[in-house]
């Protein structure tokens, strides 16, 4: 960002085409319209959630960092504004100049994840989690927002002992892997700072491993590329949970989360957890790809590391229970199996 532009920025732009298109929804859904301030919201999640969001009536500021982003912005019905989530004061400036109802917080910074240094892959997220969370939470304390809803993950924080279905009250791992330490800790910290603050309705959203266009796990992502080039083996008893979410229910849920629910956590997952070992050749054939290879969890951990064992071989998957009783949620995908070719 310019010097002189420490300050949040806002840009008109083109947005004013949406203007009225936005007071008209407004005006249309009586009542239930809320104004929605959007952390993130031209990732993977947060584009796919304002045009939701704005479907339904609410009014959008949506948050980037970067200057260029915004006319996307206007084009999926937000009033685009530039912020650093790291900066304190651009933080509060924009939220403050928003005066929303209700904040979304979508922010990661989730590069190519190399699991044999996870905390290193995760750093700037894991501000954007703890950091990033405090600037949103103190910036929307000081508007008085009503509701502040935060972006979590299922599968590895949940501890790897019991059950092979987590619900929300399961404990969180407490020994987890080394290189994952950093991670977890963060992902605490978000949980406990927005479910802890007695001054609003903070909702934790914990997705599975999201999935479809625009993620890692869709035609030409990462991971669907290395299940093509057979680089993603089976390690072990291949007896780790995974639960996924596509993209469009994640968003779904979360505009649900804006809606409705009361303070706390909610697992958005489909219905299907699956073992590695059901998922992954399951997944490989549906891609045209050959058989995945299986190898011992000793050789898995020295290519992938002690994390991408444990996620291999220890996981646990998660139940969406909780979020269809009380988000007035229902995954359009219910199964990755049908969900995957989507
Ligand atoms: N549960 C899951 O499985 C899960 C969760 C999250 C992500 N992912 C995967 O990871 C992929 C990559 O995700 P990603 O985290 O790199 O990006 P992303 O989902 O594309 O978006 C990250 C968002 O955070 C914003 N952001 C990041 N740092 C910021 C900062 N300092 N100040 C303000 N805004 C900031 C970005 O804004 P600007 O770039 O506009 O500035 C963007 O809107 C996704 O496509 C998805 O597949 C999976």
């Amino acid at each position: 960002m310019a010097q002189g532009s420490l300050r949040a920025t806002w840009r008109d732009m083109d947005c004013h085409s949406h203007a009225g298109y936005l007071v008209k929804l407004v005006e249309s859904t009586e009542g239930a319209a809320v104004k929605v301030f959007v952390a993130g919201a031209t990732g993977a999640i947060g584009n796919r959630l304002v045009p939701r969001l704005v479907a339904a009536g609410h009014q959008v500021v949506g948050m980037t960092r970067t200057e260029s982003k915004q006319a996307a912005l206007c084009d999926l019905g937000a009033s685009p504004v530039v912020a650093d989530a790291l900066d304190p004061d651009q933080v509060a400036d924009a939220v403050g100049k928003a005066q929303p109802d209700v904040i979304v917080h979508q922010l990661t910074a989730i590069a190519a994840i190399d699991t044999r240094h996870f905390d290193r892959a995760f750093a700037l997220t894991n501000r954007l989690r703890t950091q990033g969370t405090d600037h949103l939470l103190s910036a929307g304390r000081a508007v008085g927002v009503r509701r502040f809803v935060a972006q979590s993950y299922t599968s590895w924080p949940y501890a790897r002992t019991g059950g092979l279905v987590k619900s929300e009250q399961d404990p969180l791992d407490p020994t987890p892997a080394r290189e994952m330490r950093e991670s977890l800790a963060a992902i605490r910290h978000l949980e406990a700072a927005v479910t802890g603050a007695d001054w609003t309705e903070g909702i934790v959203l914990r997705y599975g491993a999201l999935y479809g266009p625009g993620t890692s796990m869709s035609a030409g992502g990462e991971q669907f590329e290395m299940i093509r080039k057979r680089k993603f083996p089976l390690v072990g008893n291949a007896a780790g949970v995974w639960s996924f979410v596509h993209i469009a229910d994640a968003a779904d849920a979360t505009v649900g989360a804006v809606e409705h629910g009361e303070r706390g956590i909610y697992n958005v997952v489909d219905d299907d957890p699956a073992p590695v070992a059901d998922w992954l050749p399951a997944l490989a054939k549906k891609l045209g790809a050959p058989k995945p290879w299986r190898v011992p969890r000793f050789v898995g951990r020295l290519f992938a590391g002690e994390a991408g064992a444990v996620m291999m071989t220890e996981v646990r998957g998660a139940s969406n229970a909780k979020a269809k009783r009380e988000l007035g949620w229902q995954p359009e995908h219910p199964s990755w199996r049908e969900g995957f070719a989507a």
